[in-house]
């Protein structure tokens, strides 16, 4: 099991899904230690590069330790994707760019962004075409199954981007109008594969060994990228890349193993977010962490009102 993004070889093709509010330095950094080979970065605003927002600027920045890694953005026309491509291609912190076409937001969607280029299939041929152009750094989309259960063209769309000349494809199995409920199609992920010549990469409700197991034998896709099972979860990476490697299931992390980087993650927020946000952010991080361990409700409702690094500790060591 191994596939190819352009110049990029990834021997256990397990890759972080971009999660906006989640896959940013710091838990990519912590993904890429657990054996993540590649991270996809938050989506960034190819608007928010144009008019050179600051806080859009500092989401392109990345870590030498957390090389290679995946940026993604989102536009709405042809300008302003290539335009925003060329940025990062320049800035060389990323070494892939992506483009989404698979966010459900209604405020993205509402400006034409995200999945509502799936309802429009010469424009989103267009803006992949122009990204091509622009850069010569490796080039993957990600994009859903379709709008909804009436147009599910995402064959045609997938198509399309190979022609454009995107060097793998992403696709979740599910419609914008699903967002993220129900189970993700992989039949239709196996369809994708059936007819594009370029890598596909399989997204969707893969939370364990078992999992990925059949996410492989169902689409025959070439990588699997994990979302929400990542959350406070990236142990996820260990095992799965362990399982491509072994066949063997590892154990999930120990109550000190969480204990330990739920401070390592805290200390990177700290540094990169500082001491007012970093503690704020990972209060929804720490949650995740202890999800199905004792006293999770009260231990929960503590980290939400946690200010300080040093409220994180006390109650770690008041419960773990
Ligand atoms: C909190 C959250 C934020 C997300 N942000 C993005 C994003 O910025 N770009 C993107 O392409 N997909 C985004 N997604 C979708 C995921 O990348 C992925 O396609 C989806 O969660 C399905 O995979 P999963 O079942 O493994 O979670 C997001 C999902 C979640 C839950």
């Amino acid at each position: 099991m191994s596939m190819d993004i352009g110049k990029f070889h990834f021997e256990q093709p397990v890759f972080l899904a971009p999660m906006a509010g989640v896959t940013d330095t710091a838990y990519r950094i912590i993904a890429h230690d657990m054996g993540c080979p590649l991270c996809y970065a938050e989506m960034v605003s190819s608007q928010g590069i144009h008019f050179r927002n600051e806080r859009t600027l500092e989401m392109l920045k990345t870590e030498p330790e957390e090389r290679p890694i995946a940026m993604q953005i989102f536009a709405n026309t042809p300008a302003m994707a290539a335009e925003a491509a060329k940025y990062v291609e320049d800035l060389g912190m990323a070494d892939i760019l992506d483009f989404n076409m698979g966010c459900p937001a209604p405020k993205i969607v509402k400006n034409g962004e995200g999945s509502a280029l799936m309802r429009e299939p010469a424009k989103a041929f267009a803006i992949l075409s122009a990204i091509r152009r622009a850069v010569k750094m490796p080039f993957t989309v990600k994009m859903r199954k379709g709008w909804d259960d009436d147009n599910v063209n995402v064959l045609e769309i997938a198509k399309l981007a190979e022609e454009a000349g995107v060097d793998a494809i992403a696709v979740h199995g599910r419609t914008r109008e699903q967002f993220y409920r129900d189970n993700a199609d992989w039949e239709i992920i196996a369809a994708v594969k059936q007819m594009v010549n370029v890598p596909v990469i399989a997204n969707g409700d893969v939370r364990s060994c078992a999992d990925l197991k059949k996410i492989f034998a169902v689409t025959g896709a070439d990588g699997v990228m994990i979302g929400r099972a990542a959350q406070g979860n990236p142990w996820i990476f260990r095992q799965l890349t362990h399982y491509l490697q072994t066949g063997e299931e590892l154990p999930g992390p120990t109550m000190q193993e969480r204990a330990e980087v739920i401070l390592r993650h805290l200390d990177l927020l700290l540094k990169y977010k500082g001491d007012y946000v970093g503690p704020r952010e990972m209060r929804k991080h720490a949650t995740w962490y202890t999800r199905g361990i004792k006293h999770g409700a009260i231990l929960r409702d503590r980290f939400n009102k946690a200010e300080t690094r040093q409220d994180f500790v006390d109650i770690i060591d008041e419960f773990f």
